[in-house]
């Protein structure tokens, strides 16, 4: 499988995130609790995996406007996005210290995070198998990835794959330059160093929003 796209599709995926976040807040949504009990479910299932404990250095990496670190007390949050210079005067969380930069080449120390956060991101990235290695990389051993994104099977896959390869060929605008079966994501996952466990869906959310929770190797 291919895993990196050419820079300009990805700056062009990047144009339309932030009229996104512009609408966002401009609608007074941000934070607005819209989507609290989806955040909720994926917590739990992730406190399933791993208990949070007090003080834990978690990562949102794409966090856009709205991060799951504002669902987590005494957490040490921290945000990573590729937008995040244009979020923060739009209002992005006081909870977190939020860097600019990408997932593919993040500016973070190996180890420095417990538990990492890759929220709907996954088919947006230039290059999601260097993103999930540099993951590996600035988690601590045994640390957890909490990982959601949309996912197809069969026919509709198929469908949705060529279409992605016929966008990017062209040059054409597409805010997911990519699209996954839940097998390719675990597939990722594997060759970046995790255990990943089964996918589940994310309750309160499309039926395509897919769940992994996957804990790095510990060698
Ligand atoms: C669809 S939004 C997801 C926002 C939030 N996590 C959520 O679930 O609502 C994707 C975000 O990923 C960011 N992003 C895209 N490519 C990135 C990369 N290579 N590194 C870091 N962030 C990236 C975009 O700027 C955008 O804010």
């Amino acid at each position: 499988m291919k895993t990196s796209i050419r820079p300009e599709i990805w700056q062009r995926a990047q144009r339309g995130h932030l009229q996104t976040w512009v609408d966002y807040a401009r609608d007074g949504m941000a934070r607005a609790g819209t989507r609290a009990a989806a955040w909720r479910a994926i917590l739990d299932a992730a406190a399933r995996e791993a208990p949070f404990r007090p003080g834990e250095r978690i990562l949102d990496i794409g966090c856009g406007l709205d991060t799951v670190l504002d669902f987590i007390p005494d957490a040490r949050g921290f945000t990573l996005d590729s937008l995040a210079a244009a979020l923060i005067p739009l209002g992005l969380s006081p909870a977190a210290r939020h860097t600019a930069g990408v997932f593919e080449a993040m500016p973070f120390a190996s180890g420095a995070f417990d538990r990492v956060f890759l929220m709907n991101v996954l088919d947006h990235v230039r290059d999601p198998a260097a993103g999930l290695g540099e993951i590996a990389r600035v988690l601590a051993p045994e640390g957890v990835l909490v990982l959601s994104v949309d996912t197809y099977a069969g026919g509709r896959h198929f469908a949705k794959r060529l279409h992605k390869w016929w966008a990017r060929l062209r040059g054409a605008r597409t805010k997911h330059p990519w699209a996954f079966s839940a097998a390719n994501v675990r597939d990722l996952l594997r060759r970046a160093g995790f255990a990943p466990g089964a996918p589940s869906h994310v309750a309160g959310t499309k039926a395509r929003r897919t769940l992994f929770i996957a804990r790095k190797n510990a060698h």
